[in-house]
């Protein structure tokens, strides 16, 4: 990605074990070509020394308020002005009560307030501080002024509980800075692009029973799926997520229903759709389910046997067929002729949009943590690079957001 040359970041760290992770964000900033300068409470230079920030700034970390030598060298206002884009990652629950509230009481605090330029919180905290409605509603309230949040991500905390809370990875914060440096400000995605708008969404895999102990199933994690859900809850949308079977935490804010068959699935998903406006089939439904499910345990009686498989609903088809349909998007999983099926699909299936990714290559697909996109409409077509899910399911709904209102002006 090319970067201007010597653009201003202002990155403020706060008090969390998070806060290590923050090095290589200065790494991968400056590896951009970007001058960073760091910030730092009095808490985080608990976690971390200010000497490997300045080592990795190249330029000296600040860390109070009122010190007389640092005012004389760059004062709070002139690192404010000084910023095109201010950055607090980690972004601690106190710090960011702190900002929605407009209290400035240390450097960070005072640098938010008196920066002018885009803000950027990589939020870090444990995931019961993260889901607190108080907390939810700071963010909110930040999000109404403009503050961009990335993150934070799901998963293992350092606290030993697992859930939403972990700070976004360096690599998708510096993404979405460069991104930010590099892209006009008018060109920059709404965070209300969803605002009101009903959003329903599959994820996952699913589950055909065999027998009481054996089923079909594939790799799905549903982390896509999962992922969208909460870029469609940052951009306004109301969210309803139908899920498979996955090991990840449900995301607060969404209408959560849980599902096993691609019956189950189909069955939730047509309850709902006729009351939505979107409709996103993000999950891997099984496209065959035994003829027959078995009471007891088939036994290895045979040296070979068979399973009589019957083809599912497919729900995806059955929603778009709906009159009136909401605004229907697909997603294709391709080990070849990727454009020509995921056309064929979106052409076929009456869709409004076909996300397609690569399978059984290298880097993405399925259980990976990554993908690529190329994202197909009737009459154009979008690439999405490379990234973390959480990052590329945020650009696809600001994607499906500018389809869906363009469609809705249209009619
Ligand atoms: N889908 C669905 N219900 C099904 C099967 C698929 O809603 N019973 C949806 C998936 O959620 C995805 C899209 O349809 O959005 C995938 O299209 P599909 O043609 O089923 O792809 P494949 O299963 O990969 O089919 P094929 O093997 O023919 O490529």
């Amino acid at each position: 990605m090319d970067t201007p040359i010597k653009k201003h970041v202002l990155l403020a760290i706060c008090g969390g074990i998070a806060a290590y992770k923050s090095a290589e964000l200065v790494r991968l900033l400056r590896k951009k070509g970007l001058d960073v300068r760091v910030v730092m409470t009095v808490s985080a230079h608990e976690f971390v020394s200010p000497l490997t920030f300045q080592a990795l700034s190249g330029n000296p970390v600040h860390l109070q308020l009122l010190d007389a030598e640092e005012e004389n060298a760059m004062g709070h206002i002139n690192l404010a002005r000084w910023a095109d884009v201010v950055i607090i990652a980690p972004a601690t629950a106190n710090t960011i009560a702190k900002c929605a509230h407009g209290l400035a009481d240390d450097l960070v605090t005072t640098l938010f307030l008196a920066a002018t330029c885009p803000l950027y919180m990589a939020p870090a905290m444990n995931q019961s501080m993260w889901n607190k409605a108080i907390t939810q509603d700071n963010i909110s309230k930040l999000e109404s002024y403009g503050v961009v949040f990335i993150g934070p991500d799901s998963g293992h905390q350092a606290c030993g509980e697992v859930g939403y809370g972990r700070m976004a990875e360096p690599a998708d914060i510096c993404q979405r800075v460069c991104e930010h440096l590099t892209v006009p400000m008018m060109a920059q995605p709404k965070i209300s692009a969803l605002a009101g708008v009903k959003v329903l969404i599959t994820a996952g895999p699913t589950r055909e029973h065999i027998d009481p102990v054996r089923y079909i199933t594939n790799r799905s994690s549903g982390k896509m799926g999962y992922a969208l859900a909460c870029a469609a809850l940052k951009a306004g949308a109301e969210v309803s997520l139908i899920s498979g079977p996955v090991n990840l935490a449900e995301p607060v804010g969404v209408d959560f229903i849980q599902v096993e068959t691609a019956a189950q699935m189909y069955e939730a998903a047509m309850a709902r759709a006729a009351d939505v406006d979107i409709f996103i089939a993000a999950a891997a439904v099984a496209d065959y389910t035994p003829s027959l499910t078995e009471n007891v345990k088939i036994k290895k009686i045979c040296d070979q046997t068979s399973i009589l498989l019957n083809k599912t609903q497919d729900i995806l088809a059955a929603v778009a067929l709906l009159t009136p349909a909401p605004f229907t998007v697909g997603f294709a999983a391709e080990t070849h002729d990727l454009e020509t099926y995921a056309q064929d699909k979106l052409r076929k299936k009456k869709l409004d949009m076909i996300a397609a990714n690569w399978v059984g290559r290298a880097e993405g697909g399925f259980d990976s943590e990554q993908n690529a996109l190329e994202v197909f409409w009737q009459n154009g077509r979008t690439s999405l690079a490379m990234a973390s899910k959480t990052v590329l399911a945020e650009q696809l709904i600001n994607s499906i957001a500018t389809r869906f209102n363009e469609k809705k002006s249209r009619s």
